[in-house]
């Protein structure tokens, strides 16, 4: 065997040897590269060809191709073996038992004041209401002018907010909401109003600056106090219970003539007087009254044609009484395990 055949034979040998030793794909690469790369061992044999003897030459070559040709299959060959070992050991483990419990998705619900908001909606709506909204940020003019109250009227020290200019402040009630739909004109009104707002108040169990109020109206022709009553005696009804009676207590406020409150028998002791209705068997719901004719005028409205009635509820007040819930504040911590509970 001549030199050079036997060069090439030690050279294919040991590539073979460490191919079969290879135990990743980087190292048979390098492998590739040191014998069969521009500069790898068997390539420079190639290269050494000129100085060969011209008759020599073909079977030279013959012997680097065959080498290389073996060389090559077995890198292959290796490296199909390593890719499929590779693949199994990864599909071995990112395998997903699926034998395990999903994990399960907490599903949100709604917050106690939505649902009883939605309540009182459903109930309004029942009757042929519509429900509408007005601005958070509202003109002195709405908030307190249109409704009576002229600068000056101490129910404007009652109802201190945040001003925004002389003119402008955060609405202290959802009455404005009434002046902004009767200046409308068009008639007649059958409507309830949410909405939030603000007073400056310090918080406590039964105080926030901000909460919500839901504001109603009727105008229409022939609109007397017994409808008023009879409206929301149903509402009552159907919020707390059928057995629930009503009572109405004169009271006074600015664009409503004659005012009243509305108190509600207690749904814990039926009236006859617990701890939650402070031994006094009724429960303060709502404001009420007939549109005071000045108000109507001031929105535009024919006083000797049209009469009406309005009601303002505090949306928290509904939602502590229906959920016996006894300090506001946990209305507005947003405590999950708190709201969880309705
Ligand atoms: N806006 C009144 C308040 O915040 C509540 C109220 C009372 C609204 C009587 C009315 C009403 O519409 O007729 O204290």
């Amino acid at each position: 065997m001549s030199e050079l055949e036997q060069r090439i034979k030690a050279i294919s040998e040991e590539a073979l040897g460490k191919i079969r030793c290879a135990d990743n794909l980087d190292v048979l690469n390098d492998l590739r590269v040191t014998v069969l790369g521009k500069k790898g061992s068997l390539t420079a044999l190639l290269k050494g060809m000129k100085d060969i003897a011209p008759e020599e030459r073909p079977k030279v070559g013959q012997w680097v191709n065959d080498a290389r040709q073996a060389i090559e299959a077995d890198i292959e060959a290796t490296k199909k073996k390593l890719e499929e070992a590779k693949r199994a050991a990864q599909l071995k483990a990112e395998a997903i038992d699926v034998t395990l419990p999903a994990k399960s998705i907490e599903m949100g619900h709604r917050h106690p004041n939505t649902i009883a908001l939605e309540e009182v909606e459903r109930i309004f709506v029942g009757m042929g209401y519509e429900v509408l909204e007005g601005p958070e940020i509202e003109y002195d003019e709405y908030n307190f002018r249109k409704l009576n109250i002229p600068d000056g009227h101490p129910a404007k020290d009652e109802q201190d907010t945040f001003y925004i200019t002389k003119d402008i402040l955060l609405r202290t009630q959802t009455s404005p909401i009434q002046a902004r739909v009767m200046e409308q004109g068009k008639l007649p009104i059958r409507m309830i109003a949410p909405g939030r707002v603000f007073r400056s108040d310090e918080v406590d169990a039964t105080h926030s600056p901000s909460f919500h109020q839901i504001e109603g109206l009727v105008i229409d022709k022939n609109i007397t106090f017994a409808d008023l009553k009879g409206t929301l005696e149903v509402f009552a009804k159907q919020l707390f219970g059928p057995e629930i009676r009503t009572r109405f207590r004169p009271h006074h406020f600015p664009f409503t003539e004659p005012s009243a409150e509305m108190d509600v028998s207690c749904f814990k002791c039926g009236g006859k007087g617990c701890r939650f209705c402070k031994n006094e068997g009724w429960i303060e719901i709502l404001g009420c009254g007939m549109v005071h004719p000045h108000v109507l005028d001031m929105c535009g409205i024919d006083k000797e044609k049209y009469t009406g009635f309005a009601f303002g509820v505090g949306l928290e007040r509904i939602a502590l009484l229906k959920y016996e819930i006894d300090d506001m504040r946990l209305l507005y911590e947003n405590d999950v395990r708190f709201l969880k509970q309705f």
